[in-house]
């Protein structure tokens, strides 16, 4: 067998297609992380020929490539490789015209599923109906992944019928991050953090993605799903999942992701009063990003104007484990925020007992995990200030990643697609992560639905509704970015 490969993408007419998977693709290309025989089919139900969506869909893939990267002779060779098969997901008879564009029994078929969740299952009956599967097939799944337990259960149950658990790569960018990952090397292949990476060493963590840009294009799909189920499910429990986890026995799959499971199953399930007092919902109401006026949520194209889906989420959760008793995680995401910012930051505690006359500085140490816009690790430890005296200032030591190597960095998408096609399964969720995540995210779902509850509203701009500060301002606690700026 050779590494032949039919890279089938399902949605390739879509958003995710042209901003992130195709220009992906042609980097992984340029820089030779696809097989020499490869083909990528695109799928869409839009009627166009080859040539047609080239020039008018991936055409469009370009000015998600930088500058640098794209070169004219480069994407001429590129898009050799593509070809365009319109398709209804539905239509049987629209499988078999799949199928000759195929190279099935010849080369590796991957299905990328970058479609609705709700397609996800009949497409892989129809694939199998139309007998496109065999033992080498791959599909990727797309995030949400359902829209709750039940709807996720369903999908794994019913994808699992044509495809067993090695062939399922279900894909959480962030899980692709070159800071995420460098995460576990930080915390895993370094002995200094590790005494000191639990309670009572610790005293908070926090998790931030935040977002300047609105709902845009995406208000059908993002409407109805908010900023629960498209952010903390996946993203920012992922996230928490990488500080928390306990060390692997291997980088093996398995072992990374029994690890992850086990955090997940210790977060502390919320109950209704948990929910009103430890989670903040909100949603932006007009006002001004980088000077520039915006609209509120609610005036956004295509978002119904009583909508009550949030556009933010604060919250506090507790991982009920030994080495993590009682240090709360903050996590927090949001759209139209003050600046396009993700970060983790470990508060570390305060010593125990200060030989200094004056008053000892609080949170003297923290180390900050920046994935966005900068990939930077800092720590925060204090030093004396020059000068007669015995005051201290907090000082950072950084770690300038971007100095220290000058290796190109591909971008989330580029190494998860590679890692796909490779067979590498590490940085996918596994299907009892993903479930025992919706477990954990769905009383919230439940409580919000259940009172009739509101977002609190948030000029566009700022950080966020007030009771997000309150949150932590309660425990003496404080979001991050004043320091920090
Ligand atoms: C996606 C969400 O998964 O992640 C989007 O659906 C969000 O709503 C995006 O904007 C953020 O990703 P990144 O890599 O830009 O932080």
């Amino acid at each position: 067998m050779t590494d032949a490969l039919d890279l089938v993408i399902f949605g390739g007419t879509g958003d995710l297609s042209i901003r992130k998977l195709q220009p992906a693709l042609y980097m992984a290309f340029v820089h030779g992380g696809l097989p020499a025989d490869v083909r990528i089919i695109a799928i869409g139900r839009r009627p166009l020929d080859t040539a047609t969506y080239v020039d008018q869909v991936l055409g469009q893939a370009r000015a998600f490539i930088s500058p640098a990267s794209l070169d004219d002779a480069a994407w001429q060779r590129f898009t050799a490789l593509i070809d365009y098969v319109p398709l209804d997901a539905g239509q049987t008879a629209d499988y078999l015209r799949l199928g000759h564009a195929l190279r099935t029994g010849r080369a590796r078929q991957v299905y990328y599923l970058a479609t609705a969740p709700d397609l996800f299952v009949g497409i892989c009956e129809q694939l199998a109906h139309a007998r496109l599967l065999d033992a080498r097939s791959r599909i990727v799944l797309e995030k949400p992944l359902g829209h709750d337990l039940a709807s996720a259960r369903e999908i794994n149950r019913q994808v699992g019928r044509y495809f067993n658990e090695s062939q399922i790569f279900r894909i959480d960018h962030y899980l692709g991050k070159e800071t995420v990952q460098n995460l576990m090397v930080l915390r895993f292949g370094n002995a200094l953090f590790e005494p000191l990476w639990r309670a009572p060493h610790i005293r908070s963590v926090q998790i931030t993605v935040a977002e300047t840009v609105g709902v845009g294009s995406r208000a059908g799909f993002y409407d109805h799903t908010g900023a629960l189920r498209d952010m903390v499910q996946n993203h920012l429990l992922q996230l928490l999942c990488i500080v928390a986890m306990e060390p692997p026995v291997s980088l093996d799959p398995d072992a990374v992701r029994d690890e992850k499971l086990k955090v997940l199953k210790s977060l502390r399930p919320m109950t209704p009063a948990d929910v009103r007092r430890d989670v903040v919902r909100g949603q932006y109401i007009d006002g001004a990003i980088d000077g520039q006026a915006v609209a509120g949520y609610r005036q956004e194209p295509g978002v119904d104007p009583a909508s009550t889906t949030e556009t933010f989420v604060a919250l506090r959760a507790y991982v009920d484990n030994w080495r993590w008793a009682n240090v709360p995680f903050f996590l927090r995401t949001g759209k139209r925020l003050n600046k396009r910012r993700s970060e983790i930051v470990i508060h570390f505690t305060d010593p125990p007992f200060s030989i200094f006359p004056d008053e000892q500085p609080r949170g003297a140490n923290r180390l900050m995990i920046q994935l966005q816009p900068e990939e930077l690790v800092q720590l925060q430890i204090l030093a004396k200030e020059p000068g007669s005296g015995m005051e201290r200032r907090p000082v950072s030591l950084d770690l300038d990643l971007h100095a220290a190597f000058t290796e190109r960095r591909a971008e989330a998408y580029e190494r998860l697609l590679v890692d796909v096609i490779k067979g590498r399964l590490t940085h996918f969720m596994r299907n009892d992560e993903l479930e025992a995540a919706w477990a954990w995210i769905e009383p919230i779902l439940h409580c919000w639905n259940g009172h009739g509850s509101r977002p609190a509203p948030y000029f566009a701009g700022t950080w966020g509704p007030n009771p997000s500060s309150t949150l932590l301002t309660r425990d003496d606690h404080a979001w991050s970015e004043d320091q920090i700026d």
